[in-house]
């Protein structure tokens, strides 16, 4: 195995039972403890979005732990950081969808004019468990004229089937489900 992944996968660090009973979480702040293994996620990611689509316009990160390799990514790729933000954060005219908690809807919203009609977007989060709030953000860029180049996350809660709701190319960094690191789209 990479030996970076090896590195990434000892830094998250796992803790049954929170928030609530029977979830495990899956805490990817540790990761950003060590600069050494935070670059070394950060390299993972870069040569992904290259290797993927190296003709990507826009990276979009979506509030708030997505913003965390979102925007680093988006600076060592020299492409414009684009921010999807809960209901009531971003000022001007704004795009809209809702989606679906585990309780409850919420509200993403993004800039009008932050994706012109026809660019590439690779949106990025942190985590993926139901794929509710990515597939919201896919369906957001579409309405905004983009087209959605890959769906791009450094965990994914694979018993939760999250990815089946996407349509879109999605590539998990690490997945739970058969700890399967650095799986292919
Ligand atoms: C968490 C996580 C993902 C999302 C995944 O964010 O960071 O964004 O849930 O869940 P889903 O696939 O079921 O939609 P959360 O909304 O807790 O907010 P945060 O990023 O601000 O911590
Ligand atoms: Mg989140």
């Amino acid at each position: 195995m990479d030996e970076r992944v090896e590195r990434i996968k000892n830094k998250i660090t796992a803790y049954p039972d929170f928030p609530k009973p029977g979830i495990l979480f899956r805490d990817i702040f540790s990761v950003l403890q060590t600069p050494l293994v935070f670059h070394d996620l950060m390299a993972v990611l870069e040569e992904k979005v290259k290797s993927v689509c190296p003709d990507v316009d826009i990276i979009m990160g979506l509030d708030s732990r997505g913003f965390l390799f979102g925007a680093p990514l988006a600076l060592s790729l020299n492409k414009p950081f684009v921010p999807v933000r809960k209901r009531g954060k971003l000022p001007g005219e704004l795009k809209q969808v809702s989606y679906t908690l585990e309780y409850g809807t919420d509200v993403f919203e993004a800039q009008a004019s932050s994706i012109k009609q026809g660019q590439k977007v690779v949106i990025v989060d942190d985590l993926l468990a139901t794929g509710g709030s990515m597939k919201a953000a896919s369906e957001l860029v579409k309405e905004m004229g983009g087209v959605v180049a890959l769906c791009l996350v450094c965990i994914e809660l694979a018993d939760l089937k999250g990815r089946d709701k996407l349509k879109d190319p999605c590539f998990p960094f690490m997945s739970d489900l058969n700890v399967e690191f650095m799986k292919d789209i």
